[in-house]
């Protein structure tokens, strides 16, 4: 009886743990998200100038929180499109504030990442379209 009990208990800890250790918020590629981008095209091969932009803006304003392969303040952004849709990306990116408190996707990685808002950089579609090239290259 107490050996069933153990056995129990060491089932639910390895349990909770695989639990916690699978972080992350749930992978939703039909979710657009909030916000004014309705629909993005991503070409078929990287387009290297606006890539450049972006990687240019991302290390002035989004490096402080994110890095590509590491969770930092914020998620790491590697393989960020296996995940989310681009027009949630650029929504996250144009409009955080909003989808934070709307967005299902975002709520979640809200609570998950110690309720620290990601921050409006007020940047333009053009920046945050040249923005959302450059993560797919990390
Ligand atoms: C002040 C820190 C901070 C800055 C600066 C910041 N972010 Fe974030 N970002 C976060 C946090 C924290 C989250 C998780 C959601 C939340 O809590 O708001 C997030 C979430 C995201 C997500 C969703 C990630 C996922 O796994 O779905 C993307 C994409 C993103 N940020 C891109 C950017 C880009 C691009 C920039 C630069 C324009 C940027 N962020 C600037 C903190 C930041």
């Amino acid at each position: 009886m107490k050996k069933t009990f153990i056995l129990m208990a060491l089932a639910t800890l390895i349990f909770s743990c695989g639990q916690k250790k699978k972080e992350g918020v749930a992978v939703d590629l039909s979710n657009k998200g909030v916000g004014p981008i309705k629909a993005v095209a991503f070409g078929e091969v990287i387009n290297t100038e606006m890539a450049s932009k972006g990687e240019e803006m991302f290390k002035a304003i989004c490096s402080a929180c994110h890095m590509a392969n590491q969770r930092m303040i914020g998620p790491a952004l590697s393989g960020i499109y296996e995940r989310r849709s681009p027009e949630w990306v650029m929504n996250m990116i144009i409009n955080p504030g909003v989808m934070i408190q709307e967005d299902p996707s975002a709520k979640a990685l809200f609570k998950e990442y110690n309720d620290v808002n990601m921050l409006n950089q007020n940047l333009n579609e053009d920046e945050v379209r040249a923005l959302a090239e450059y993560l797919r290259t990390l």
